[in-house]
């Protein structure tokens, strides 16, 4: 009838790779990049231990001497089409044998050798704690041998490990700041894939954004699976480890990054409404560089459902924390995740998702299908027993409904003038530029005297479904 899945944007960016200047004789690599954003800042920090071990990278793979590829096992759709692109690499192995071919990240992690073995797809299996081990185990497999790490790290942040930005616009930048997830949500497959959830040390985070500012960089988005359980120096009863030393949580995290510097925007992902505080919102309503947006997945609109999925929430939990924030930020812009079809949805709880989307009017949306995943808590314990034809229905529904959302959005947002960080050339013509204003839309206007970098006001005089379009009135600041 339609298309069942959603493009989303987690699950279509890839194959960013860059050709960096550096050893000429060094081996080239190609990596490609599916999922999250984390995943997307893994690759960057691969690319750095490789680097230093005197790799280069390339944008071609099939001049590459090592194909890695960085995956994602959220939903099943995510796998296959990775399946389906190391295929693909492997064909390049008949006129380049000694081409190597490596698989990492969530993938990686959950099947292990059997990529290996069964599937013969791989040379190379390495989970997301390993990657210092990486330049070792090319090694090995210069022998003709295969090599796996997938050992999982209750400490491994690659704290000091400056990451490769490969993205290239050289404005807007990902740190990473916990790994892993202890939440346990029943559908989800992360915390099997990247392990219990670590803080990286905040010197080490602060350090890194203000480099990134000197480097250029306007805009920081601290990463995380659940970034409001963000602790150093605390444990997970909420007690002291160190009494000589400082504790730190989330806000006051952000809050640090917000001091780096006035003209350094500040956004975060993902947010969790179990652990959303009122202090975060607190601290973004202090610093006009805290972007005014939050991705808060609410997953489903039905308390007994959220109970299922181990959320820790209910519907009236979210929707308080929802109004907390209109109160301290009024015009905050608010994403979500919904997942439709989860284990023996009712139409009538599927209809309390409609109407708490009704009810918040989300500026954006990313909307799923249930997948089942192995060994995670839904899978054990409840039947995945939703007809395919009945979930893409429901999320038919919940996409139209939410389009409608966005475009109510977009246009409540006409005549209003936004502070917009501008990123670069826009994607469709030369003569125009974009870039997202503090609620994190997209706004496209026509060039002037001003480069990436700078601050401009953009006055928005009309809308697409998914951009807005304006005319910039004023340059607040330059990129010195
Ligand atoms: N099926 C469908 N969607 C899922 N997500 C996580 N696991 C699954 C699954 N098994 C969605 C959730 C999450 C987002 C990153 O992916 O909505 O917030
Ligand atoms: Fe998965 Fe839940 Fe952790 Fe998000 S918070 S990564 S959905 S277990």
């Amino acid at each position: 009838m339609h298309d069942t899945q959603v493009k989303v944007i987690d699950e279509t960016r890839q194959g960013e790779a860059l050709d960096m200047p550096g050893n000429q004789t060094g081996k080239k690599l190609f990596l490609e990049s599916y999922g999250c954003q984390m995943n997307f800042s893994d690759s960057e920090i691969v690319a750095s231990i490789l680097m230093e071990n005197g790799y280069t990278t390339t944008r071609n793979f099939e001049g590459a001497d090592v194909i890695l590829v960085n995956t994602c096992s959220i939903r099943e759709n995510a796998e296959q089409r990775v399946r389906k692109r190391l295929t693909q690499f492997n064909q390049s192995k008949k006129t380049n044998p000694s081409l190597k071919i490596g698989i990492l990240g969530c993938m990686a992690e959950r099947l292990k050798k059997n990529l290996l073995e069964e599937e013969k797809l791989v040379d190379l299996v390495v989970g997301p704690d390993a990657y210092r081990d990486l330049p070792q185990l090319l090694e090995e497999t210069e022998t003709g041998q295969k090599a796996v790490n997938v050992l999982l790290s209750r400490e491994e942040t690659y704290a000091e490990i400056t990451p490769v930005r490969l993205d290239g616009n050289g404005v807007t930048s990902f740190i990473s700041i916990t790994r892993g997830c202890d939440n346990m949500c029943s559908f989800c497959v992360v915390p099997f894939t990247r392990g219990r959830e670590r803080s990286r040390d905040p010197q080490t985070i602060v350090h890194e954004a203000k480099y990134l500012f000197q480097e250029g960089y306007r805009e920081v988005t601290l990463l995380g699976q659940n970034v409001d359980s963000y602790r150093w120096n605390i444990n997970s009863k909420g007690e002291i480890k160190d009494e000589s030393k400082p504790t730190v949580n989330f806000a006051q995290l952000m809050e640090m990054v917000a001091k780096v510097h006035p003209d350094l925007r500040v956004r975060f992902s993902t947010s969790h409404p179990k652990d959303m505080t009122d202090e975060v919102f607190e601290v973004m309503a202090r610093y006009d560089n805290i972007c005014n947006y939050i991705h808060l997945p609410v997953q489903s609109g039905n308390s007994e459902v959220l109970k299922k999925m181990n959320r820790g929430y209910t519907r009236e939990w979210y929707l308080d924390r929802i109004s907390s924030m209109r109160k301290h930020i009024p015009d905050v812009g608010i994403s979500t995740d919904v997942i439709t079809g989860f284990c023996s949805e009712t139409d009538a709880e599927h209809n309390d998702t409609i109407s708490l989307m009704e009810t918040v009017k989300f500026d954006f949306a990313y909307m799923f299908k249930y997948s089942e995943r192995p060994k995670t808590l839904a899978e054990r314990k409840y039947e995945d027993d939703i007809p395919e034809d009945v979930k893409s229905v429901r999320l038919r529904e919940i996409i139209d409904l939410q389009m409608q959302h966005c475009h109510e959005s977009n246009q409540r947002d006409l005549g209003k003038t936004f502070k917009v960080l501008v990123e670069g050339t826009s994607k469709k013509s030369d003569e125009q530029m974009k870039g997202r204003n503090s609620q994190n839309k997209m706004c496209v206007f026509p060039k002037g005297d001003f480069n990436k970098g700078d601050y401009v006001m953009v006055k928005i005089t009309d809308c697409t479904a998914a951009t807005l379009l304006g005319e910039v009135t004023e340059i607040v600041s330059k990129r010195a």
